[in-house]
């Protein structure tokens, strides 16, 4: 499916999540793309906040009507890639995707992935993956300030968010047609540039903690863990923390 995006701007609001599944809702089509200034209610994964101060970062939210056969359960993975070479095209940082869903860069938090879809039967009618990246933030809340970073905050800089936004979504659109064909070429590029993958790792579930070796993600995104005594499981998302012993 070719992309052309529709890019609609707004000064605020509670999430462009919030907003682009109103708008998915009501038949906007594959590519509309929400960018707020700031948001009120920005939402991170589970119940958390997401820090949206007006003016500084980028809060996005695309719209996607995937084809019957296209791999959804790898957006987040074409998403973070995505992330990773445009920061590093524009900002020239180097940062890495942290499974299932962050960018981290020098051990802290730089930006989040929340993705949301709805179905209808076994067909996924559309996906709204949600953006949030710290680009021009000078100071955290103190809840925050221990593990959250921004771009400026790494390299001493103001960057122009426009210029990340548009090389964000030339990657997309590039990483989407991709990922129909070249599934195990993006899994592979990803598994390098994430430094989940071959750490030790304690992932907290639903069902508790399971601590092993990442080894790798599998055709769906999952992590695979490998735990002490040898047994690999598959995890479909979770909490991590890397380096720890088992
Ligand atoms: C996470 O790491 O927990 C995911 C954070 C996702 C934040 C973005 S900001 C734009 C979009 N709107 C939201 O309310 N959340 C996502």
């Amino acid at each position: 499916m070719d992309f052309s995006y529709n890019i609609q701007y707004v000064t605020e609001t509670a999430s462009t999540n919030d907003l682009a599944k109103t708008l998915a809702k009501q038949n906007a089509p594959h590519g509309t793309v929400i960018i707020a200034d700031s948001q009120h209610k920005g939402r991170g994964k589970g119940q958390s906040e997401w820090f949206s101060p007006s003016g500084v970062n980028i809060y996005m939210s695309v719209i996607f009507r995937p084809e019957p056969d296209f791999p959804c359960t790898l957006i987040n993975v074409i998403s973070s890639l995505s992330l990773v070479y445009a920061i590093k095209d524009t900002c020239n940082l180097t940062v890495w995707p942290k499974w299932p869903n962050d960018i981290y860069c020098c051990g802290k938090k730089l930006g989040g992935i929340l993705s949301e879809s709805s179905s209808a039967g076994s067909l996924v009618t559309y996906i709204v993956t949600g953006i949030g990246l710290n680009v021009n933030t000078k100071e955290f809340p103190y809840s925050l300030k221990d593990t959250a970073t921004s771009i400026f905050l790494e390299t001493g800089k103001l960057f122009d968010r426009g210029q990340i936004v548009e090389s964000l979504l030339k990657h997309f659109a590039a990483f989407y047609d991709k990922l129909k064909f070249e599934k195990q070429t993006l899994i592979k590029t990803w598994e390098l540039l994430s430094k989940t993958i071959n750490s030790t790792v304690s992932v907290s579930t639903d069902a508790g903690a399971i601590c092993g070796k990442a080894l790798g993600i599998n055709d769906n995104g999952f992590l695979i863990v490998e735990k002490p005594e040898g047994s690999k499981v598959l995890l479909i998302s979770g909490d991590i923390t890397h380096a720890v012993n088992c």
